[in-house]
């Protein structure tokens, strides 16, 4: 594996694996990598692909009270975890060749961009959109992998590679869990054991709305009061947003169809946690309830 830092050396090195004939792959993280980052580029690797992990915790998706300075940094630990994946390259650009002095052009994800998480963190998928779009101009990847777990933000990847005619296809991975439901995320790291204990009610709470809606409850009043019931339970837990949306435009639904999503934020402390589950019938792998949510899209494949 090259551990490579500057963005020339980046562009040089993906342009020889492209010469010899090899698709490029890339799995963009910012690091304090876990068993759901891994799983991706497990799968990425899979695809037989020359694989590319970037690793780099980008200021600009953070808000001014967020924990950007806090966020987790562990190039040493993440070395030795990818070694289970054997990367042909891990990108780690530095703050400031990637935000130069005077950097000033972002892009602007829209309306997609202010609801649900971007009601909460303004201008956070501003700075991963822009974030996205500058490791694909530097790697030039034919294929991005990007976890269900941030559904939003896959939503919002989507958009843009279809807004702004990029040739880069969209891979959507399943969200790992813990044994016992909590989505893995470097965050859980911040939980206390009883916040800990307590972060199990948005599986929970998601576990619940799936199962009335293969029992055959559609209205997305009932399945969002079931949701904040789990959720109201919990007293350390506080629910920020509850949402059954449409996959495509994110705007809530009144009547669920499968390929809807249940989308849910709950604060635990100073911890703020999300999850998702896509809404779809009994039988479904969670392969295909990706499948079911992303072809209610466009297919930017296609274009
Ligand atoms: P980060 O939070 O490091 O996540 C990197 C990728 O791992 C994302 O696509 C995310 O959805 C995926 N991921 C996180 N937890 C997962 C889990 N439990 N199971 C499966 N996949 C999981 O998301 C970002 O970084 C940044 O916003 C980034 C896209 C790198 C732009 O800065």
């Amino acid at each position: 594996m090259r551990v490579v830092a500057p963005l020339d050396e980046m562009r040089a090195l993906a342009r020889d694996l492209r010469s010899q004939g090899r698709v490029v792959t890339l799995v963009p993280t910012m690091g304090a990598l876990h068993a759901g980052h891994l799983s991706l580029m497990q799968r990425a690797r899979e695809s037989g692909g020359a694989l590319a992990v970037s690793i780099f915790v980008n200021p600009t998706q953070f808000g001014p009270g967020e924990d950007f300075m806090r966020y987790p940094r562990r190039l040493e630990r993440d070395l030795e975890r990818l070694e289970s994946v054997q990367p042909d390259v891990l990108f780690v650009p530095s703050v400031e060749e990637m935000y130069t002095p005077g950097f000033s052009t972002f892009v602007d994800p829209g309306a997609l961009a202010t609801q649900w998480e971007g009601a909460s963190r303004p201008g956070h998928f501003r700075g991963v959109a822009t974030v996205v779009l500058k490791l694909f101009n530097v790697i030039n990847p034919e294929v991005a992998y990007f976890g269900q777990k941030d559904f939003q933000q896959v939503v919002v990847i989507r958009r843009m590679l279809a807004d702004l005619n990029l040739a880069v296809r969209l891979v959507v991975c399943p969200t790992l869990r813990e044994p016992d439901g909590l989505a893995i995320s470097s965050r859980n790291g911040y939980l206390d054991l009883g916040d800990r204990q307590a972060a199990l009610v948005l599986h929970e709470s998601l576990q619940r709305v799936r199962n009335m809606f293969l029992e055959g409850e559609t209205r997305a009043d009932a399945l969002l009061a079931a949701m904040r019931e789990v959720i109201s339970a919990e007293t350390r837990a506080s629910l920020d947003y509850a949402a059954i949306v449409d996959s495509v435009s994110l705007q809530p639904v009144l009547q669920a169809v499968p390929g809807n999503v249940a989308l849910i934020a709950v604060r635990l402390g100073a911890v703020r946690l999300i999850d998702n589950v896509i809404l779809g019938p009994r039988k479904a792998t969670e392969a295909d309830l990706i499948e079911l949510a992303m072809q209610r899209s466009f297919d930017v494949r296609s274009r």
